[in-house]
């Protein structure tokens, strides 16, 4: 069986916080070192634009989720490791499949019909504060894994409709072109961990209760202090089932670490105590990682090397294959 193609992107828009780092990054830096995959990971910075109009913020977010994956060890002779804007292909690629999409696909996109019907609660006109970028999301995102051939696409449950979408529009170009595109999976680890939040919803910056990755020393165990737990008291004993600190801690415990803290519920440690104990367990696997991160956030002429030989190793892919279905859409020179 020839290789098979693993991708995946992260949407720069924030600062990359704790859920990010088990549930997707270190997984997939996990999953680079296994020679039978090749990787591709990328920033999704055009996509960074559909929810975010503020340069700075881009431009700053960009920096910090590239210098996350290399400060956690990605190395880039394993994956291809690049910027989505770094590959004209992929607009290009993006018009393609615009222009063979039924429109009616787009209308049943969750994330567009969440904001209409925000809007229709606020008695709003439907369209308000919606842009083009929203509804053709879903092209795009199907376009940065077409792009590539990619077989499987670790995802967080959220985007499984976002891969039915890459599928059904990478048939409907195969059926009208001919067999350009392998049909895509998502990969939805069940075993991936995801985190909830400070106040027990899922870790999200909509949400606002995301425990940033890399916060100094201090300001981690302020965060982690700030997780709601309830009013029982020292020696009560505290339930294990319905505790978003435990649940937290599980994320990075082994079995036997979580196994001793259930124990420690049941003898009524004080929440206090039970979030030093987190706290010093999160912070002893992250500080030498932090370190590194320092370093290359104060230097991104290191990380904008690595940038560019990762688009120059994606273009290797995506230039040939961008040709092919160039012709194959009758675009072409005429001689
Ligand atoms: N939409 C994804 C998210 O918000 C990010 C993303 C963009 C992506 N393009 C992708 C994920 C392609 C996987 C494959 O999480």
């Amino acid at each position: 069986m020839s290789k098979q193609t693993v991708l995946t992107g992260i949407t720069t828009s924030g600062t990359p916080h704790l859920g990010n780092y088990v549930g997707a990054i270190k997984p997939a830096i996990a999953a680079s070192k296994n020679p039978d995959v090749s990787s591709y990971y990328f920033l999704a910075d055009y996509h960074a634009l559909v929810k975010c109009g503020d340069p700075e913020r881009v431009r700053q977010s960009t920096l910090e989720i590239a210098a996350t994956w290399l400060a956690l060890g990605l190395d880039t002779a394993d994956a291809v490791f690049y910027r989505q804007s770094d590959i004209p292909e992929i607009p290009e690629l993006t018009w393609f499949l615009t222009c063979s999409t039924a429109k009616g696909l787009m209308n049943r996109s969750h994330a567009y019909k969440a904001a209409v019907q925000d809007n229709l609660n606020a008695k709003e006109d439907p369209d308000y504060g919606i842009n083009m970028g929203l509804f053709n999301y879903p092209i795009l995102m199907t376009a940065d894994i077409l792009m590539f051939n990619a077989h499987k696409v670790p995802v967080g449950k959220d985007q499984l409709q976002h891969l039915e979408m890459a599928r059904d529009i990478a048939a409907r170009f195969n059926h009208q072109y001919g067999d350009y595109f392998v049909l895509p999976e998502a990969v939805v680890d069940e075993s991936t961990k995801l985190i909830p939040g400070q106040d027990g919803r899922k870790m999200s910056k909509s949400y606002n209760n995301t425990i940033p990755l890399w916060l100094p020393e201090k300001k981690l165990r302020k965060a982690i202090m700030k997780i709601k737990t309830n009013s029982l008291e020292p020696g009560e004993p505290k339930d294990p089932e319905d505790s978003t600190l435990l649940t937290i801690y599980s994320a990075f415990a082994s079995p036997e670490q979580r196994a001793e803290m259930v124990q420690a519920y049941d003898d009524g440690i004080a929440w206090g105590a039970a979030k030093q104990i987190v706290f010093e367990h999160i912070n002893a696997e992250l500080s030498e990682a932090r370190e590194r991160y320092t370093e290359l956030v104060a230097n991104p002429v290191i990380i904008e090397a690595e940038l560019l030989k990762g688009a120059e190793s994606a273009r290797e892919y995506a230039t040939p294959l961008m040709q092919k279905l160039r012709a194959a859409v009758g675009i072409r020179a005429l001689i």
